[in-house]
């Protein structure tokens, strides 16, 4: 039997009947089609899956759809705002943070809740946010001089306004 949800994503409000069954990350990819979110693992084991729900980096490949009924969610197609790159994705691109780029979205989601709870991280506060997220191309080192260079941007962004 299916169940109606509600949910706002990326500021748009949406309702839908979904099975029970129905995985958030499947709901995102096949029914909102924001295909951004990756599925790497289904297992909450590599982060591919990484969004924000009420602000919370999530993996959603463990979560259902039901389970998101009436909360706030985030996905990397709502990370930019008015055509501008977040600074972490210009950071990626900066600083050649992604390779083949399916480990991309997950990373730059964990890596905005790190930046929203610890503006100014160390390196091992990068690390250690990360350490939930695989990147099988191993390019760890210039994923952890993205984030940084993130920090640095949203730090100067600050001090200017
Ligand atoms: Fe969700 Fe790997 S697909 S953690
Ligand atoms: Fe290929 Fe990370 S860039 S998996």
């Amino acid at each position: 039997m299916s169940t109606r949800i509600h949910v706002t994503v990326n500021g748009v409000e949406y309702s839908h009947f979904v099975e029970p069954r129905l995985l958030l990350v499947n709901y995102l990819r096949d029914v909102l089609r924001l295909t951004g979110t990756h599925v790497g693992c289904d297992t909450s084991s590599c982060g591919a899956c990484t969004i924000h729900v009420n602000g919370k980096a999530t993996k959603c490949c463990t979560m259902l759809a039901v389970q998101a009924d009436g909360c706030q969610i985030t996905t990397i197609e709502g990370l930019s705002h008015n055509g501008e790159l977040h600074p972490l994705q210009e950071g990626f691109n900066e600083c050649h943070g992604l390779q083949c780029g399916f480990c991309t979205p997950g990373m730059i989601m964990t890596a905005a809740d790190l930046l929203q709870h610890t503006p100014q991280p160390t390196e091992q506060d990068i690390r250690h946010a990360l350490e939930g997220n695989f990147c099988r191309c191993t390019g760890y080192h210039n994923i952890v001089k993205s984030v940084q260079y993130a920090a640095k941007k949203i730090s100067e962004a600050a001090v200017v306004h």
